[in-house]
């Protein structure tokens, strides 16, 4: 279950890039309430030369470098330090475990999360071993640094957090949170160019509405992701709901 609220550190060399980020829309309204609070820590301030030099060449040669251990590591630790005993420590890596639903809701139970954002070719590996708890990937795909996926995992937990969203049903009926898809939207007009609203969301009935939406959530699911339904046991209801999409489809193609 989220918690009440989220206490997150970023461990990052562009903590501007955080904070501007993090100003807008449902976030933004998320943090001016005190739901959330987002610090940052700059490894550069915990440099000694005068270069205030953070990243250095690989060992054993090749192109790009290296986050050195020094300054990371004592940001992690005041990073760290301001947050409640007992706070995850998480590195964003293409490296880690991919971000699902399932792991933005545990991420959102812990007392606090200090988020390190690599650049460079990475983070030096004894770092992620005596600091980290968790490396986390948002996706297969290389980004040139770790802000936006911590920026991705703060917007997926500030939507579940308790009084974040304009209405709670939001974060019940989305994407993933009953292990489907979300089932397509409709707002006024009713006809537009030619496409017509389905007429059940017109009409009113409330439970024929409901039996629609969980249809579609999972003919769609099976359409588009068919592997997070074999995830699923399905009751008989639903498996019966998605018989009748399946049999309507193979129809109407
Ligand atoms: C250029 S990437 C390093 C890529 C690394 N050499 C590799 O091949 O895995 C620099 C930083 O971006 C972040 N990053 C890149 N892709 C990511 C992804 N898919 N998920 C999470 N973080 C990512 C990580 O923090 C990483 O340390």
């Amino acid at each position: 279950m989220a918690a009440a609220s989220v206490r997150i550190e970023v461990v990052s060399l562009f903590p501007e890039m955080i904070r501007e980020a993090l100003r807008h829309g449902i976030v933004g309204r998320a943090l001016q309430r005190g739901l959330l609070t987002v610090g940052t820590e700059d490894p550069r301030a915990h440099t000694s030369d005068v270069h205030r030099t953070v990243d250095d060449r690989p060992y054993g040669g090749g192109p790009g470098m290296v986050m050195k251990p020094e300054p990371l590591c004592a940001a992690i630790r005041a990073a760290r330090g301001r947050l409640p005993e007992g706070a995850r420590t998480v590195a964003l890596s293409a490296q880690g475990v991919v971000l699902t639903q399932q792991r933005v809701r545990e991420l959102g139970a812990a007392t606090g999360l200090v988020l390190v954002a690599g650049r460079y070719e990475g983070i030096d590996e004894r770092v992620l071993e005596s600091e980290v708890d968790l490396e986390l990937s948002i996706g297969d795909y290389v980004l040139s640094g770790g802000e936006l996926p911590a920026l991705v995992l703060i917007d997926a937990l500030a939507r579940l957090l308790p009084g974040a969203l304009g209405d709670e049903r939001s974060a019940q009926q989305e994407s993933f949170s009953a292990g489907l898809l979300d089932w397509p939207h409709y707002t006024r007009p009713e006809d537009y160019a030619g496409r017509r609203v389905p007429a059940v969301l017109l009409g009113g009935d409330h439970a024929a509405i409901d039996r629609w939406r969980l249809k579609q959530a999972l003919g769609r699911t099976w359409q588009r992701r068919p592997e997070l339904l074999q995830r699923l046991e399905l009751d008989a209801q639903r498996a019966a709901l998605l018989q009748e999409f399946m049999k309507e489809a193979g129809t109407d193609s």
